[in-house]
């Protein structure tokens, strides 16, 4: 089978979501075992679940099309009649990038924390913002959910830790938007297990810096992945022969995750790089993302754009993400790119705005609005 090489994702630090399936995804794909998951046939996929299940330490484990999906579906397994809130990070991706999802599929009232440190939420947020008691003018909070990684930051483990205990002694289950959990994983060592122990269920995806083409995982209680089951159908992610898209996800967990470490490795060799330009990051660079502060960093967000098309980069706004498939000679463009656009900006009119995306909720290219 003939294949580009490289992958076309090798100049786009857009997002890690731009990867390609590699060769021996697409040859897996081609070998996969056809049985219908909807009935619960399919081979590829009980071996993809049993796998997450042993890594995450959880009892069980349900393919899902999709992070979103299986966020929605993770949170509203927990949840019964309203009113209820879910407690969040306001950058949550559960909160701000999901489409209205938890007001809509779960009817809940959403408490969108913004951390006091500015990095990520602690358990003293948690306290200040979370509704207990029976009050019948209130929605009491019935799950906590934690993005980790949130912007490539990783929330201390003790801090998770904390916050698991406060939830279950308030009855509040604890959620763990996992998309890059492998990405913290990758970066500290910590056995995805030791993460999953303080969580009621985990999503988790493939299709980030992982690299398979098509979807995410829920980890759970086996009941709770029951109802996941269920909810999953109802909203049309019940999919037939799903070992074509599980092989992939096998691959990707054999293959690809072990490089992830590199991957990090990379992302603050590039940040030590830029540093030396005078580019700083908005939140610290923990994993494989960096934020550019282009206000301290005088940078105008229009020109590095301009000078990012100059140079054969795709970036699209202030964060620089990478992955497995970036290459060392894209790199040396981006830092090009970055150093051309930072002379630029110094003999250019002083508007060091973004000119890219609108910041604020929503958008993923400002992470610090309240960091000092
Ligand atoms: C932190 C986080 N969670 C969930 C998702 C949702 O994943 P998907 O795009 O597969 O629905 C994303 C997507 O970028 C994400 O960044």
């Amino acid at each position: 089978m003939s294949y580009p090489k490289p992958s076309s994702a090798a100049n786009e630090f857009r997002s890690d979501t731009f990867t390609t399936p590699t060769p021996a995804m697409l040859d897996a794909m081609l070998h996969a075992s056809f049985g219908d998951d909807v009935y619960g046939e399919d081979r590829t996929t009980i071996d993809f679940q049993d796998q997450i299940s042993r890594l995450t330490g959880m009892e069980d484990a349900i393919f899902m099309l999709s992070g979103t999906m299986g966020n929605q579906i993770g949170v509203r397994i927990h949840l019964d009649q309203p009113p209820h809130s879910v407690l969040c990070d306001y950058r949550a991706h559960i909160y701000a990038q999901e489409g209205s999802g938890l007001a809509v599929l779960s009817q809940a009232m959403v408490i969108p924390v913004h951390p006091a440190n500015g990095i990520y939420m602690t358990l003293e947020d948690v306290k200040k913002w979370v509704v207990l008691g029976d009050d019948v003018h209130t929605a009491p909070t019935k799950v906590i959910s934690l993005e980790v990684t949130i912007g490539g930051v990783l929330t201390p483990m003790e801090e998770i830790r904390k916050i698991s205990e406060f939830a279950s002694s308030h009855n509040i289950k604890v959620h763990c938007d996992g998309a890059r959990l492998w990405n913290a994983s990758a970066a500290t060592g910590h056995p995805l297990a030791d993460y999953c122990q303080y969580f009621d269920s985990v999503s988790m995806c493939v299709s980030k810096g992982l690299g398979a083409p098509v979807g995410g995982v829920l980890a759970s209680t086996k009941s709770n992945v029951k109802r996941a089951r269920w909810l999953r159908k109802q909203l049309g992610g019940g999919v037939r022969q799903a070992g074509v898209l599980t092989s992939a996800a096998m691959v990707a967990l054999r293959e690809i995750w072990p490089t992830m470490k590199e991957t990090c490795e990379k992302t603050k060799k590039l940040g030590r790089d830029l540093a030396i330009l005078g580019v700083v990051p908005q939140i610290p660079v923990d994993t494989n993302f960096f934020f550019i502060d282009a206000a301290r960093s005088k940078l105008d967000m229009g020109i590095l754009l301009e000078q990012c098309a100059k140079f054969n980069v795709n970036l699209q706004d202030e964060r620089i993400a990478l992955h497995h498939q970036i290459t060392e000679e894209a790199i040396e463009n981006l830092k090009s790119a970055i150093a051309a656009a930072v002379e630029i900006t110094r003999d250019s009119p002083p508007s060091f705005v973004s000119k890219v995306r609108p910041s604020g909720y929503g958008s993923s290219s400002k992470m610090n609005e309240f960091a000092i």
